[in-house]
């Protein structure tokens, strides 16, 4: 029970040099223009706060009654996940993947199976391993978009193509989009608008730096979001109101905020292909986009590494055992950019001393 990967990552955070950490650094409140009057304790959100989900409706282009708002992609994909399958359902799992979609699967007793990622494939979905995997008690499988540990973008054809399978056994499709955006100019339309199998996970905390906002959202038919409302009256009453608030005010000015994002994770991504790239003694498939990637060592053992690492250098990254991948490291690129160059280097260091030992 529980996450074995949030109980560690949440141990190692406050390192000075975390390149374990998914999302973007946070966005300062300072640079949102927020008037202290506008602010309130506790208001009229019930089954949702009317200007929140009218501002979701926008920025995500469905209307309100396909909302569920989460706090949070983990809080949106436990509850679609328990609105979606029942104890005992199969559910199909890509792998690797983000820890807590397996441990959450688990913890509502369904039946986990996985399918592939390849990475001599570039870590694309290959359609026919969901077809040879999937069977006529399957109710949900389960993608990331990006691909959360790669990065891997997945198209809208392959996406499509997804929904025609869990559609031929009457299956529906989860995908988590939290880092979707981080796509910038190529991002595609979500999945929520390919077909009615389809059902949306989000959130602003990764790609906008926004995580304490909490605001989060999953996308489905509003008869599965009624469900979605009062599932989680089980889980807590009402969200913080201060933060409804100011996920409006955010939304207003997403436009801002992703610029200020992307310039951020430009930078970073130079740095990666300066710094890092380069080496031989990793292989890494890196996409240009996105606020993570996924090297592998070529020689040594992950967990070691780490642990030299974090005790000579105070620096982290996120082993790939709790992706499914234990030769392989996760590496976060949302972080300030002079953090993020020093713990590169401090992390380039320890390969070269791990290389002469
Ligand atoms: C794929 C994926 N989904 C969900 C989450 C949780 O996101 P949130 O902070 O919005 O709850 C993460 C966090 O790392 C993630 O990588």
């Amino acid at each position: 029970m529980g996450s074995p990967y949030m109980q560690w990552v949440k141990g190692v955070y406050q390192l000075p040099y975390n390149l374990a950490a998914s999302g973007v650094t946070s966005y300062p409140l300072k640079m949102l223009p927020v008037k202290l009057e506008e602010l309130e304790i506790t208001g009229p959100s019930y089954y949702g706060y009317a200007p929140l989900l009218q501002s979701l409706a926008r920025h995500c282009g469905v209307p309100t009654e396909q909302i569920f708002a989460a706090l949070g992609t983990s809080h949106a994909n436990y509850v679609a996940m328990a609105a979606l399958a029942e104890p005992g359902d199969e559910i199909l799992i890509e792998e690797p993947t983000y820890e807590l979609l397996v441990s959450t699967a688990q913890y509502l007793q369904l039946t986990v199976r996985r399918f592939p990622r390849r990475r001599e494939n570039d870590y694309k979905i290959e359609p026919g391993d969901i077809e040879r995997a999937i069977g006529p008690k399957t109710k949900l499988i389960v993608i990331t978009n990006l691909h959360n540990p790669t990065s891997a973008f997945a198209d809208e054809q392959t996406v499509k193509r997804i929904g025609e399978i869990a559609r031929s056994v009457a299956a529906r499709v989860l995908v988590d989009e939290v880092y979707l955006d981080a796509a910038f100019e190529q991002t595609p339309r979500s999945a929520i608008h390919l077909g009615k199998e389809f059902v949306v996970t989000s959130s602003l905390t990764k790609v906008y730096g926004l995580s304490g906002l909490r605001c989060g959202w999953v996308l489905a038919e509003p008869e599965l979001v009624r469900k979605m409302w009062h599932l989680n009256d089980l889980v807590t009453n009402v969200p913080p109101h201060p933060s409804e608030l100011l996920s409006v005010i955010a939304l207003q000015h997403l436009d801002e905020i992703r610029s200020w994002s992307r310039a951020l994770i430009a930078k970073n991504q130079k740095t990666l292909q300066e710094m890092f790239l380069v080496r031989k003694d990793i292989e890494c498939f890196a996409p240009g986009f996105g606020t993570i990637v996924f090297p592998r060592l070529r020689s040594g053992k992950v967990e070691e590494f780490n642990t030299k690492l974090i005790e000579k250098y105070q620096t982290v990254i996120a082993p790939g055992k709790f992706f499914g991948a234990a030769e392989h490291f996760r590496l976060g690129i949302g972080g300030k950019p002079e953090m993020f160059r020093e713990g590169l280097q401090r992390l380039c260091k320890a390969l070269d001393e791990s290389a002469t030992t």
